[in-house]
């Protein structure tokens, strides 16, 4: 078999800069519990809903009803976040290390040897009394740091903080506060913090370098249906996001995925300062292109009438990301710590809503207003350009795909016939998964492989391309599968993840035609695409062979006029035993990419390659 490249300059034609990128959705515990570094869940107490007394979940009660009794009430000093802790000790000289509450995380906390971590919490006890704060194993018998703060009495609420130093390590450690003084004390708003987070921003440091493996060019978020909530109520609202974290209010995600609701109470706690605040440092410390996508008026059971809804939160939340440091939200992002604006240069109007009966109307009331304040972003539309004209302006617009592998592979050519005029296509979410797909399967990021093979052909129509959902912490499968998996300390990427790795030079290279002559062309995909750096210039070539006979390839190219140093050839294969193998956490590199260096005298002219069946070469 051969597959011919054509490396003429006349023939070749530049990929956008913002191909290829990451979308972050707030589900399967992404953020809270997940890319965020904090350790403690249910922080305020709100997780339990208004009413009290209410369930205080997954925080737990140490000693029994004789010695404490602990319940819910509403008398935080948090007007938005009102509820608060009772803890009531009924015992003088209680059991050896005291009563109190315990919370275990988001399925046990990762406790470092060595590491510094920053309780804050809020207490109030109208008499002195003395709190014990300590890090230990999760049935509570090995200590791995303690300390003692002194709690003076007084009708008010008291800020207290207090740095613990880990002298051992667990992954599956939980947060006590305990004493052994009799009376009553409050708590709330309790926070741990490990001070080992990616530039101190607060996000898992090995979470953010996979993503900065990926080379991500742009951001999309919050979501997805996070956007869009399952009722209107639970929608993401930014506005809730901003101010000091006590002070947040959160609400409860209650995405429906199939048949799983993923409900789940989100303090926003993604945050130093606010949820929206912090995702935006998380693309700029990427240096990815900021993608906001607003709810125009949409949950999944719910819709605004056109003539009920104005895009003023949007407009306010642009004010904060764009507008000039004395505007009233611009200033308060000065206020955190941000004087230079956020790049903001797309925003998504709504999420998968395009069918719904006031999606248009709606969108054309969000479009003229973003326009006309904004005249630089780039607007994106929920609906399908791929086959027909949109009938609204629109800069670009979403086009979604999940399916099973081979719906991923046939639609590689999807948008070979798409008009070449209209508004570019953001394939903001694809991914194989459904019909076999486990837990991410090898034959899953071979269909995707081969799918992006085919947007890199097409990426004079398509802009940009991300993989959904990126995250997913290993005790919330609410969406499977996802491309990096974590618990409280491990993490990996599934084969869908070391595959994006393969495509991360592509965005801003040079695409080159390539044309396979074989008798297995139906199940091969292919592209080329070229590139430099200060010192050196690179081609390389991808192969997908989705069929089970191995194939051995001439790759032939001409025109290579730029390229005459090249010396080296690098393969890079995504390989396992079988089609159906996964990674795990305790086998992250079951299914993985091994690259092989090769030194060719004729490097770059004519190549041999070996294709295995059902493989992935580079
Ligand atoms: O990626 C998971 C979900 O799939 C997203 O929230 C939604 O947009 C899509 O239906």
């Amino acid at each position: 078999a051969v597959l011919k490249v054509d490396a003429s300059p006349q023939h070749a034609r530049k990929i956008p800069e913002t191909l290829f990128g990451i979308f972050f959705e707030e589900i399967n515990h992404a953020g809270a519990g997940g890319i965020w570094a904090e350790l403690v869940s249910n922080r305020g107490f709100e997780a339990g809903g208004p009413n009290t007394p209410s369930s205080i979940d997954p925080w737990s009660i140490i000693g029994n009803e004789s010695v404490i009794s602990v319940a819910t009430d509403r008398s935080s000093c948090f007007s938005r976040n009102i509820i608060a802790l009772r803890m009531e000790v009924l015992c003088g000289d209680c059991q050896a290390g005291g009563v109190g509450i315990y919370n275990p995380g988001f399925w046990g906390m990762n406790i470092e040897d060595g590491k510094n971590y920053s309780l804050v919490m809020y207490a109030k006890s109208l008499e002195n009394t003395e709190l014990t704060v300590s890090l230990t194993s999760s049935d509570g018998l090995q200590n791995l740091s303690s300390a003692t703060i002194q709690v003076a009495g007084t009708s008010n609420w008291t800020k207290l903080e207090q740095k613990l130093v880990a002298k051992g390590t667990n992954r599956t450690s939980r947060l006590q506060i305990t004493t052994n003084k009799k009376g009553v004390i409050w708590l709330d708003q309790i926070s741990l913090m490990p001070s080992d987070t990616y530039k101190g921003h607060g996000f898992r440091k090995e979470l953010v370098s996979m993503l900065l493996d990926l080379k991500p060019q742009f951001m999309r978020f919050p979501g997805g249906c996070f956007v869009e909530g399952h009722w209107l109520r639970n929608a993401f609202r930014w506005r809730e996001s901003v101010g000091p974290w006590e002070e947040r209010p959160g609400h409860f995600g209650d995405v429906p995925i199939g048949i799983i609701s993923a409900l789940h109470f989100l303090d926003y706690s993604l945050i130093i300062f606010s949820f929206e605040y912090n995702i935006y440092k998380l693309s700029e410390d990427l240096g990815a292109a900021p993608i906001w996508v607003f709810n125009n008026g949409f949950s999944h059971n719910e819709e605004i009438n056109t003539t009920a809804i104005a895009p003023f939160d949007i407009l306010d939340s642009l004010e904060f990301t764009r507008g000039s440091t004395n505007s009233t939200w611009g200033s308060l992002r000065v206020a955190m710590g941000h004087p230079e604006p956020f790049p903001v240069k797309y925003v998504t109007i709504g999420n998968e809503d395009c069918t719904k009966k006031f999606y248009h109307g709606n969108y054309l009331k969000f479009h003229s207003a973003i326009r006309e304040a904004y005249p630089d972003i780039q607007i994106i539309s929920n609906c399908d350009g791929s086959s027909k004209p949109l009938d609204h302006p629109a800069d670009i617009y979403d086009f979604h795909v999940y399916g099973d592998s081979n719906t991923l592979f046939s639609m590689r050519n999807k948008f070979d016939s798409t008009p070449r005029n209209g508004p570019k296509a953001f394939v903001s979410e694809y991914a194989v998964s459904s019909n076999g797909v486990g837990r991410g399967t090898l034959l899953a990021s071979l269909a995707e492989a081969a799918f992006l093979t085919g947007l890199e052909k097409n990426s004079d129509v398509v802009q940009m391309a991300s993989y959904a959902p990126l995250f997913m912490n290993d005790n919330d499968r609410s969406w499977n599968p996802a491309a990096i998996v974590f618990n409280s300390w491990k993490q990996y990427g599934s084969p869908s993840y070391w595959m994006q790795t393969i495509f991360r030079e592509s965005s801003g290279a040079v695409l080159h035609p390539v044309t396979i002559n074989s008798m297995y062309s139906n199940s091969l995909a292919a592209s080329a695409i070229t590139w430099k750096t200060s010192s050196s210039s690179f081609l390389r070539v991808k192969i997908v062979n989705i069929g089970s006979n191995p194939v051995n390839l001439i790759v032939s190219t001409t025109g290579l006029e730029a390229l005459v140093n090249m010396r080296k050839s690098t393969v890079t294969i995504l390989t396992s035993k079988n089609l159906s193998d996964e990674n795990s956490l305790s086998n992250p590199t079951n299914v993985r990419v091994v690259p092989v260096t090769r030194e060719l005298p004729n490097a770059g002219e004519e190549m041999f390659a070996f294709l295995g069946p059902y493989s992935f070469t580079s």
